[in-house]
């Protein structure tokens, strides 16, 4: 890898309830206990998940977090150079659907030592937005501005986080993210590109490349959607655990 990166994410205030708001967990769901063993502890986060779904879906004021299906992202700018990508892009109004048709393959939580690995499977996933971008991507020049839409499935979804405890101004103990790594791979895409006719070429160009080699392109970007992907998880595991005390997830 070669030159630098910037990633900006905005993540959209759903909500500005403040942090001593009334309900944070949706009604009638609570944390897991540590006095579990390991593989009920595992299985009692599988079911929360899946309990709270719904909800993420729509939202959850008391745990600052957005709707994540459809979960919309105001903009994103990526300025990265990799040896056969170098990308300058800002992308508005983007709109990712299906991410909550998900399935945990596999998980493994330490509640002590804060550790979670976990294997996600998402079928299907569509994503629109507006982007402007300057680039090359092998011999291909990226150029122009536009809309974009995109179907990506069989995505496959690594999840390695580390939390540790943080005591707060108010002497009240959370957990903080100290680690998150994903590793993505997505199984197939297709993209959609519209452009004004100064820029229709570059951009039929680009859409008719990426179409003929979805798995050569999707390849060469994986650590660019990996970081992206990791900061837009990251800033959201921020808030909403920041909204919670170590003891409403860790029951003892
Ligand atoms: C992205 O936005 C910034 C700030 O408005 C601008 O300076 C830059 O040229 C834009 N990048 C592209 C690729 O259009
Ligand atoms: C994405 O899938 C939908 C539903 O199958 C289809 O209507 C649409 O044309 C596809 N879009 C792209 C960019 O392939």
């Amino acid at each position: 890898m070669i030159g630098y990166a910037r990633l900006l994410v905005a993540i959209l205030l759903g909500c500005s309830l403040s942090r001593t708001s009334f309900a944070k967990l949706p009604d009638g769901i609570t944390g897991c206990s540590i006095s579990l063993s390991r593989n009920e502890f595992n299985q009692c986060v599988v079911d929360k998940v899946r309990e709270m779904t719904p909800h993420m879906m729509k939202g959850i004021p008391g745990m600052r977090l957005p709707a994540l299906d459809p979960f919309v992202l105001p903009s994103l700018s990526i300025d990265r150079s990799l040896d056969q990508l170098v990308i300058k892009t800002n992308i508005t109004n983007i709109q990712a659907t299906g991410a909550s048709n998900y399935a945990i393959n596999e998980i493994d939580v330490d509640p002590r030592a804060l550790t979670l690995g976990m294997k996600i499977h998402m079928p299907f996933v569509q994503v629109r937005g507006n982007y402007e971008v300057r680039g090359r991507l092998l011999l291909l020049v990226l150029n122009g501005v536009g809309a974009f839409k995109g179907n990506f499935s069989n995505i496959d979804v690594l999840v390695r986080a580390k939390g540790k405890e943080a005591v707060d101004k108010s002497g009240v103990t959370r957990v903080e993210v100290d680690k998150l790594q994903l590793k993505i791979r997505v199984g197939h895409g297709n993209i959609r590109l519209k452009s004004p006719p100064q820029h229709a070429v570059t951009a039929d160009a680009a859409q008719a490349f990426f179409n003929a080699n979805p798995r050569l392109v999707l390849d060469i970007a994986s650590p660019i959607i990996e970081d992206t992907a990791a900061t837009i998880s990251r800033a959201l595991a921020v808030r909403a655990l920041s909204s919670l005390t170590k003891d409403e997830i860790l029951l003892k």
